[in-house]
């Protein structure tokens, strides 16, 4: 494992808020860095105080209990640290819960890119690595400073692991253009675990852990370039298969589950996805036959708005 770069604030912010709550799931996409940093967390614990628990590497729901009372043991453990939560999501819930209420001094940070959706969690959305600490890890494992590169692959640490074991034979110049093709590019199949050895895989556990509907709209969704609101989702994206009246929820599980990002704006609540994440949407936008369709009413709502805009009467100021 190579050296542990950036992420101080969130190391501080996390370790204070373990202090004062009791809960803390630490969210964010596939690869963004999550059980790194729980781990260089629980390493700032007393020695014995903290215990690790992988969720997917526990043999089925029933192995669950047994695993986690195994590593408490009955002794001085006070943090709980139970990574991928969303192997087992509801399990996990459960679990956390009955522990918490059994012992008053436990701490649960559950590392999930799903939120377990109990009382009293606190929930933290981890992004990906700023533009230097993203260069900073690509440089210690490949000696060279490409900040295009990291900004195609948003600052996501495991992609940019990936990249930089392309460097080994490839010049900075053709892993960018590679890029274009992310998911052909960012294959390693000598790392573990076996949901990281490519960029594609990674996200496909997300999708896995989809509805049919967040599937749908995580497809579709994925010919907005940018950011988008809920009228843009609801005009680009309904039809008979996801009804107007499902939308929101369809995207809150979206957000929930880390494939789309929510920011508030003055403006209201918009929504993103990692580039990584969209153009894994487009691939199965594709395999459903519906680019056309989506294409064609991404543009004439683009239409709309336009139309809309040139309407409106100008603001105030000068010509
Ligand atoms: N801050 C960091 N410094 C150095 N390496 C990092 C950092 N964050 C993550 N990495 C490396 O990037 C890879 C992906 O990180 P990690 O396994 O923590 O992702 P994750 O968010 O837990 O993904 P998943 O949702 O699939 O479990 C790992 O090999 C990890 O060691
Ligand atoms: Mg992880």
């Amino acid at each position: 494992m190579g050296a542990f770069v950036g992420r101080r604030a969130e190391v501080a912010e996390i370790t204070a808020l373990l202090d004062r709550v009791r809960l803390v799931t630490l969210s964010g996409s596939g690869g963004v860095g999550k059980s790194r940093l729980g781990l260089e967390i629980a390493g700032k614990a007393a020695p014995g105080t903290a215990a690790i628990v992988d969720v997917a590497a526990v043999d089925g729901p029933e192995a669950l209990a047994p695993a986690v009372t195994g590593a408490l043991g009955g002794s001085d453990v006070s943090l709980l640290v139970l990574d991928t939560c969303e192997a087992l999501i509801d399990q996990v819930a459960s679990l956390v819960s009955e522990l918490l209420a059994a012992d008053p001094r436990l701490r649960v940070l559950a590392i999930s890119r799903q939120s377990l959706a109990v009382s009293g969690e606190h929930l933290r959305v981890l992004a990906g690595l700023p533009g230097a600490e993203a260069c900073t890890l690509l440089a210690a494992l490949s000696g060279v400073w490409l900040p295009e590169v990291c900004d195609r692959l948003d600052g996501l640490p495991l992609a940019i692991e990936l990249a930089a074991v392309r460097l080994r034979t490839m010049s900075p110049a053709d892993v960018l253009t590679g890029l274009d093709d992310r998911f052909g590019l960012l294959v390693d199949d000598s790392r573990g675990p076996s949901r990281h050895r490519a960029l594609a895989t990674c996200i496909g556990w997300s999708h896995r852990l989809c509805t049919v509907g967040e599937r749908l709209l995580w497809a579709r969704a994925s010919v907005f370039a940018g950011e988008f609101d809920l009228e843009a989702a609801t005009y680009v994206c309904q039809d008979d298969e996801l009804g107007v009246e499902d939308m929101a929820d369809v995207i809150a599980g979206l957000v929930d589950k880390s494939v789309l990002l929510r920011r508030q704006t003055p403006a209201g609540v918009r929504f993103r996805m990692l580039e990584g994440l969209r153009e894994f949407g487009a691939g199965w936008l594709a395999l459903l036959g519906q680019q056309d369709a989506v294409r064609l009413r991404h543009r004439d709502f683009r239409l709309r708005l336009a139309r809309r805009a040139v309407g409106r009467p100008r603001p105030p100021g000068p010509c």
